[in-house]
């Protein structure tokens, strides 16, 4: 018997090793090391998620942006071939009929089209322009509550509220009801993949909650996206109550975690870069804001909010990557992979700021791509330099291996960050 040889150059062909273990603690805390196996070695790579579905990871750039704009792969899960074993549990949001699911990420052309170009009138760049001094303000606010003591907790106290206050101004919830959209969002993202029961109540009133916000809002309109939604339903386009409220559920949700995650990793892997955090500080100290840019894109690169693309089910069988995928097959496109892609990145394991050639894949592509871009900019900006700002000499207060990170499975984000600081004056 020969040994497997490891040599590259002639020798017997060494046996492909086998795939690394996904979806495990170490897993969670630095998937790239695995993802760089399987672009390698099983670019377009079956395998069995937590939940027991089997799904196809799609982890090369090329592949994840040609899936991305497949229109043979749909949102809308009822085109799951869904085993038996897996009926009913499959954690698949959406699977199990639920008023809010019918939104734009669970569902295809041609109400997809009528529903974005719906929100898109009433969500517009001007929109969110027009919000930057609020949003200093809210940034501003949550760093004078840190007070004296010179530590904090960055997710819990900064990360987490920012953006929920933030979405809930824009929408048009009252502030007085702000909180307890925090305490009911808070309760997803705690709970997101494990007990069932809690999550449903903070869902349920959730619901309740924006049903009757729509009625009011009908009956006394306000300069908010709310009102903007019911004003341009009534200007001829279709809306239903319903289809309403799971659009305000989902400007909530998808804007949500995935800022607080944006606003996590990105001063994580800025405190763990100290050269390419003083460039930026040196930037902002000079009014400067190009750095900034491309600084957030980049930290979307490096390590963005959303590890995989949500769901999607093959309508048809089809090939991605030279790979026969059947009808029925879920497909997840794994962003955080085919943003590190060597063939379209160089020095792809590199924080680089000041990257200029950057289409990553951070907000997706194709039909799907991420409504709430400018906002999530806006933010991340924001929260981002103000920090810096404000807290020249933050640092963190522990080791960046007792960090622990959510396993959740279409997100990445930290549990905690603690930080130190000289208290801002
Ligand atoms: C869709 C990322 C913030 C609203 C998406 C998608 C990604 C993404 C990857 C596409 C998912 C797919 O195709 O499977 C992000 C990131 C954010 C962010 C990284 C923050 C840094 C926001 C914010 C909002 C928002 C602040 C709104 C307030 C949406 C909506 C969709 C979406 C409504 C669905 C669009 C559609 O299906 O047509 N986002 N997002 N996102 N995002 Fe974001």
């Amino acid at each position: 018997d020969q040994p497997p040889s490891a040599c590259p150059h002639g020798g017997p062909a060494a046996p492909r090793p086998s795939a690394p273990d996904l979806f495990t603690w170490e897993f969670a805390s630095n998937p790239y090391p695995a993802y760089s196996w399987l672009r390698e070695h099983a670019p377009v790579h079956r395998t069995e998620l937590p939940s027991g579905v089997e799904a196809w990871l799609v982890t090369r750039y090329a592949d994840a942006r040609q899936a991305l704009a497949d229109q043979r792969l749909s949102k809308n899960p009822a085109h799951h071939d869904e085993p038996a074993h897996a009926k009913g549990k499959t954690g698949i949001p959406g699977e199990r009929k639920a008023e809010l699911m019918t939104h734009l990420l669970n569902i295809d052309p041609p109400d997809h089209t009528r529903l974005r170009r719906l929100v898109s009138k009433a969500f517009t760049p001007r929109r969110v322009a027009e919000f930057a001094p609020r949003v200093q303000e809210l940034t501003d606010q949550l760093i004078d509550r840190f007070g004296e003591k010179g530590e904090a907790d960055l997710i819990h106290e900064f990360a987490f509220p920012l953006p929920i206050y933030a979405i809930c101004d824009l929408l048009g919830v009252p502030r007085e009801d702000q909180d307890d959209f925090r305490d009911w969002a808070g309760m997803m993202i705690r709970h997101g993949g494990g007990p069932r029961g809690g999550v449903a109540r903070s869902v349920k009133k959730m619901r309740n909650y924006l049903a009757d916000l729509i009625h009011r809002k009908r009956a006394d309109p306000g300069d908010d996206l709310i009102s903007g939604l019911i004003r341009a339903s009534d200007h001829g386009e279709h809306l239903t109550e319903n289809e309403a409220a799971a659009m305000a559920f989902i400007l909530l949700f998808a804007g949500f975690e995935t800022t607080v995650n944006l606003i996590g990793n990105g001063t994580y892997a800025l405190l763990t870069h100290p050269e390419q955090r003083a460039e930026l500080q040196r930037s902002l100290g000079a009014g400067e804001t190009a750095l900034l840019e491309t600084g957030v894109e980049e930290l979307l690169r490096f390590d963005g909010p959303v590890e995989l693309a949500t769901w999607r089910f093959a309508t048809e069988p089809l090939r991605i990557g030279g790979q026969d995928i059947a009808a029925g097959d879920p497909v997840l496109v794994v962003l955080a992979a085919a943003d590190r892609d060597p063939a379209r990145f160089p020095d792809p394991d590199l924080l680089d700021l000041s990257r200029v050639d950057n289409q990553h894949l951070g907000y997706g592509h194709g039909i799907h791509y991420c409504l709430g871009a400018p906002l999530a900019r806006l933010e991340g900006q924001t929260a981002l330099a103000t920090l810096l700002r404000r807290l020249p000499d933050l640092q963190l207060a522990v080791e960046p291996e007792e960090l622990r990170w959510r396993g959740g499975l279409i997100m990445r984000g930290l549990r905690t960050l603690p930080v130190t600081f000289t208290p801002p004056g």
